[in-house]
């Protein structure tokens, strides 16, 4: 399968139904981020149930690309889901954006996200849109000095019954303000009561 797109050190590639394990392998490996954001470790069927779960039904989307990241010996280090035009034409919103600890610290975050952004933009994207947890430090700091922008919150319960916050964040491509991003996805409005 062709990568969704590589960098000097990795390539972004989209993982088939039975790569899974491996991916929960990683997961378990790495239950910090799952602990932080859910409460709980990664349960046994995370990355089957990561792998099956669709934009809802409610919005639209083009394309979704459920892939991973492979070093040059072609392990797996960590994965990135991708959802072009979500919701309105030219937002691709990043699902998961997650790297094994060992490459955390290192820059290969960032090598990524530009690959990302690069990627995106050649395919008509104008905006990055993405949520992170309220509390999830490293990742809130990563996102914004990649650029990213606070829109609106999103109070939710997570699985361990713990109240949460996430933060939509969006970055333009094309020197777009938030303004214009509200008149395309409303949804994302600060006290937007849209689903
Ligand atoms: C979120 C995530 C992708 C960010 O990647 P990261 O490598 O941790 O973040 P950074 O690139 O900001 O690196 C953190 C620190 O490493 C250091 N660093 C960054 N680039 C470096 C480089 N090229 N060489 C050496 N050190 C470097 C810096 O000290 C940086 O800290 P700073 O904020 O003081 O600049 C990663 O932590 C991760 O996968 N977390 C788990 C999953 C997750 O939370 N995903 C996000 C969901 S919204």
């Amino acid at each position: 399968m062709p990568p969704l797109f590589q960098t000097q050190q990795f390539a972004v590639r989209e993982l088939s139904e039975e790569q899974i394990p491996t991916l929960q392998a990683l997961f378990e490996a790495n239950p910090d981020y799952f602990l932080s954001v859910n409460g709980l470790p990664p349960g046994p069927t995370e990355a089957q149930r990561e792998f099956e779960e669709l934009p809802p039904s409610h919005l639209s989307y083009g394309a979704r690309w459920f892939a991973g990241v492979f070093d040059q010996a072609d392990a797996l280090r960590g994965v990135i889901i991708l959802v072009s035009d979500l919701a309105a034409k030219g937002v691709w919103h990043t699902a998961l954006f997650f790297l094994e600890r060992s490459l955390r610290g290192t820059g290969a975050a960032n090598e990524l996200h530009r690959a990302l952004e690069a990627t995106a933009r050649k395919q008509g994207a104008q905006w990055l849109r993405l949520g992170v947890v309220a509390g999830n430090l490293r990742a809130e700091r990563f996102w914004s000095k990649c650029g990213y922008k606070e829109v609106r919150t999103r109070a939710h319960i997570n699985a361990a019954g713990e109240a949460k916050i996430t933060n939509v964040l969006v970055k333009s491509l094309y020197g777009g303000d938030l303004r214009q991003y509200l008149q395309l996805v409303p949804r994302d409005a600060p006290n937007s009561q849209l689903p």
